[in-house]
């Protein structure tokens, strides 16, 4: 079994242990720079290895960089001479495969943007590796989820939109509409979250078009219709502003990720 390591102790630090515990029990080396965060991990997790300095992730066969992209770009030309055996994976959208072996120097690098339930071993990946990774190294991802490998950076851009971020922007949308179709207690929270399972899980096991369940809800002059009139009528215009403002943002940290 592969060797992982981890640096970092963020959100996705903790999805991705969360998830790696359910799928396998070996040691599991991390370095946060905060001790406190480290710490915190480790109360739930017996089998996390802290260690002090990050040059000691070296001994891992995989290690996951889950920093920012700006953190990985100043990683210390110790460590990365440290880790040229290992595999390095990271999730920064910003670098691409390329940036890192041409500014890091490193060879072993993939580049996976998931989204946070690979906790429950139902994340996407979106995965892109330089040749020097074998498929054998990195194969354990698949026990995390569905892996799809682009087929260039600019798939990164466009399809995180609707992998990696998507699970904040649902739960977004479906806060915004459980607070104006006035849910009132947790029954009704209940009630609600439901029937958005059932919605969601029979076009996805049916591969139903969204146009066969609208048909079969929304009878011509009834109430449902009128409701998506209105949605008809805003919704296009609220997804455009927020892939266009989505997509700036995409551009600036790469502007001023070039410029150093
Ligand atoms: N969250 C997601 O759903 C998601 C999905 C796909 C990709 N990503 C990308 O994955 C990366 C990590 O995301 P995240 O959600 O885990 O972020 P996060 O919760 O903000 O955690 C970032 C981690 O990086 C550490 N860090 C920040 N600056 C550092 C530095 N200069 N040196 C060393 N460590 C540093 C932080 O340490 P402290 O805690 O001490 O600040 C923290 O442990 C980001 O590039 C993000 O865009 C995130």
């Amino acid at each position: 079994m592969t060797k992982v390591a981890i640096f970092g102790t963020g959100h996705l630090a903790k999805t991705l242990l969360k998830g790696l515990n359910l799928i396998r029990n070996e040691p599991i080396l991390l370095y946060g720079r905060s001790s406190f965060k480290a710490n915190q991990l480790k109360q739930v997790y017996q089998n996390l290895i802290l260690v002090k300095d990050a040059i000691e992730l070296a001994k891992a066969e995989v290690i996951f960089l889950l920093i920012p992209a700006n953190a990985i770009l100043t990683l210390e030309p110790s460590f990365l001479q440290e880790v040229k055996h290992s595999v390095l994976i990271f999730c920064a959208n910003s670098l691409t495969v390329e940036d890192l072996q041409q500014r890091l120097g490193v060879e072993k690098i993939v580049k996976l943007l998931p989204n946070i339930h690979w906790q429950y071993l139902k994340g996407v990946m979106l995965l892109r590796s330089s040749v020097a990774v074998s498929e054998k190294e990195i194969a354990f991802l698949s026990n995390l989820g569905k892996v799809h490998k682009v087929a260039s950076e600019q798939d990164f851009d466009h399809m995180t939109l609707f992998t990696s971020c998507l699970p904040g922007l649902i739960a977004e949308m479906l806060k915004t509409m459980s607070e104006n179709v006035g849910i009132l207690n947790q029954q009704q929270k209940e009630l609600f979250l439901l029937t958005v399972l059932t919605t969601v899980e029979s076009i996805y096991n049916s591969n139903q078009d969204f146009d066969q369940i609208i048909e079969e809800v929304a009878n011509k002059g009834g109430l449902t219709e009128v409701g998506i009139k209105v949605l008809n009528k805003y919704l296009p215009l609220v997804f455009q502003e927020m892939v266009q403002k989505m997509n700036i943002k995409i551009l600036d940290r790469k502007e001023s990720l070039a410029k150093g």
